[in-house]
């Protein structure tokens, strides 16, 4: 609540000073870009489809990782329809993960608007470093430290709640 409460008012202070300095920018709509705002928008979905996993695994209490990612791991008979729920996002999640980052670079790429506000540089650093920490995580010949860290920087809330908040303020800004 702090951290969020704090990106919040940095975001607010940084908005004001952007919005009094920058000019605004031109609404070019062209083929390219109209194909990108549906990028954007699956984007959105994305994202809040993969959060949906942590909070349903934070509503379920699941913890051990190992079990998670077994590949051959499937769920007990007797389980619920959430822990079946559960389960199946827990093995696409690398897929889902992949194509997200896809199609939100592919977004910035095709809306071609030059990256000066700093909310939008942010989005670009947090959606690759969400890339590339998901990539040392899942890559089998990632030194033990490596993985330990990526999954310290990679499986948590700090970087979704920057990526949202910043997302949200940079559209705000061009619009
Ligand atoms: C997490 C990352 C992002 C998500 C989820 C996202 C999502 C969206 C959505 C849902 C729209 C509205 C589409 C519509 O009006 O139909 C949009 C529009 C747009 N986005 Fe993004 N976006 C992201 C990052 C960026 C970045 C980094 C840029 C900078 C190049 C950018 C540039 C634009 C532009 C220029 C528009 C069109 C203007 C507008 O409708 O406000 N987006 N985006
Ligand atoms: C924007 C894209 C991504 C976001 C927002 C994201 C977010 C997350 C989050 C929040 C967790 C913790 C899950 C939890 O404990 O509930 C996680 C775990 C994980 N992610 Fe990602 N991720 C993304 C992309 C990727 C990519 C591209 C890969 C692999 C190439 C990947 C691989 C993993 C792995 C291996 C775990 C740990 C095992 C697990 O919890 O299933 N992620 N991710």
């Amino acid at each position: 609540m702090i951290y969020t409460v704090a990106v919040l008012a940095a975001s607010i202070v940084y908005f004001i000073y952007a919005y009094n300095t920058y000019p605004p920018i031109a609404e070019n709509e062209t083929f390219l870009s109209e194909i990108g705002e549906g990028f954007g928008e699956i984007g959105l979905w994305a994202l809040l489809f993969i959060y949906a996993r942590t909070l349903l695994k934070l509503l379920m209490g699941k913890g051990a990782l190992a079990r998670r990612i077994l590949p051959d791991y499937s769920p007990p008979a007797a389980a619920s329809i959430f822990e079946r729920l559960l389960c199946f996002l827990n093995r696409t999640h690398v897929y889902v993960g992949i194509a997200t980052v896809a199609v939100i670079l592919l977004h910035i790429v095709m809306m071609g608007i030059p990256l000066d506000n700093l909310f939008f540089q942010a989005v670009l650093v947090l959606v690759v470093w969400q890339g590339l920490f998901g990539m040392f995580l899942t890559w089998r010949y990632s030194p033990k430290e490596l993985k330990k860290f990526s999954h310290l920087v990679h499986a948590q809330f700090v970087t979704g709640i920057s990526l949202g908040m910043f997302a949200w303020f940079g559209h705000l800004l061009i619009d």
